[in-house]
């Protein structure tokens, strides 16, 4: 039977650190409001009028990965890039990427799952995988957010919490019998709450998608009901986990590593609370990084393993909820 082995990663952001402090010299907010209601303490952004797209970005990650796989891209059957800012509205920054990295011929598909990007992206490229459509994979997560935050206290809700990265990893099929690799995915969308978190653009009624009324009115900045997304991830990533952990006939405590989202670290420490996991099981990286959407578990998985915090036979559980509404996770077995 094919199984789904993540062979490397590897990750990637600009330069400009951006700490709570600068920010606070931009807007009415402070460094303690950031830290107690997000755990922020600093992130990176592109800086301002460089030339550079989530390909861009996407790209330097993807060479790390490439390099430490032992791949040339013209090995690669398949790239899935995973964005919710992609580097123009058409074609998809999967395309670049491709062109970027000389990966003639290359089949590029993107995914606009947001803070579910790179869990869509595992469960396609195992079902690719499975069903033996292809063998080696480069999954990209990669975000240029900061193009798209207005720093005013008008926004500041927004503005203190996306940031710009990337993670890529390197997916290949593995003939066994062993139950390793991707062992259970789950993924669930709730269009219900589409409007909790969303940028407006392309305008939805009739006439040009950017009209004066959608700038007047700043819908080409995102908007969160952040106390709606909050409250709907600590009642959601919990059940998942159930959910997954019976579709892959395991017990929560068989899970070695817990990787969430991060989108905020009171949503991931209400979520470890609840199920009653030890500290030390799970890993977060918003304090330095901010919240990168797509690419914050890759970032977050590659960081784990350079920390030598996950070793072979560990499995580690990705979860993860936003925009969409969507949510879900997935169960990965460390070969
Ligand atoms: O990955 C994408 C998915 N997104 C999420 O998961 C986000 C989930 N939600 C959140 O992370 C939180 O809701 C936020 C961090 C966005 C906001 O925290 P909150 O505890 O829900 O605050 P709030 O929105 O209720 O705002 C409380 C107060 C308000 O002032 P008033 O009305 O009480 O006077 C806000 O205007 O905090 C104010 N505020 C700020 N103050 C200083 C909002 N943003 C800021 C800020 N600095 N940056």
């Amino acid at each position: 039977m094919k199984r789904s082995i993540i062979k490397s990663t590897g990750r990637y952001v600009p330069d400009r650190h951006v700490t709570n402090h600068e920010l606070t010299e931009r807007m009415d907010t402070s460094n303690e409001w950031i830290v107690q209601r997000t755990g922020i303490e600093a992130r990176y952004w592109v800086k301002e009028g460089e030339d550079v797209g989530a390909s861009d970005l996407g790209c330097e990650a993807s060479k790390i990965a490439l390099e430490r796989a032992g791949w040339s891209p013209d090995d690669l059957d398949l790239i899935v890039f995973a964005t919710m800012t992609p580097d123009v509205n058409v074609p998809g920054s999967g395309a670049f990427l491709q062109d970027k990295l000389g990966a003639k011929g290359v089949p590029a598909l993107d995914i606009r799952q947001q803070c579910t990007g790179f869990l869509h992206g595992l469960e396609i490229c195992d079902a690719y995988i499975r069903s033996e459509k292809a063998e080696k994979i480069l999954l990209v997560g990669a975000e240029f957010q900061s193009r798209y935050l207005e720093v005013t206290t008008a926004n500041r809700d927004t503005a203190v919490i996306f940031a710009d990265g990337a993670g890529a990893a390197c997916i290949e099929a593995k003939e066994t019998d062993s139950n390793i690799g991707i062992i259970a995915s789950i993924l669930h969308a709730d269009g219900k709450h589409s409007q909790a978190l969303r940028v407006g653009l392309p305008a939805r009624k009739s006439g040009h998608p950017i009209s004066q009324t959608v700038i007047d009115n700043q819908e080409h900045f995102p908007f969160m009901d952040g106390k709606t997304v909050f409250k709907l991830a600590v009642t959601r990533l919990p059940k998942v986990t159930e959910e997954l952990l019976n579709k892959a006939g395991m017990q929560l405590e068989e899970i070695d590593m817990f990787l969430p989202h991060q989108a905020n670290l009171r949503i991931n420490e209400a979520f470890r609370d609840r199920m009653q996991i030890p500290q030390e099981k799970m890993y977060n990286n918003i304090q330095r990084y901010g919240n990168t959407t797509a690419a914050t578990i890759p970032i977050a998985f590659d960081e784990m393993i350079e920390q030598n915090l996950v070793k072979s036979g560990d499995t580690i559980m990705f979860i993860g909820l936003g925009a969409g509404l969507t949510w879900g996770g997935v169960i990965y077995k460390m070969v």
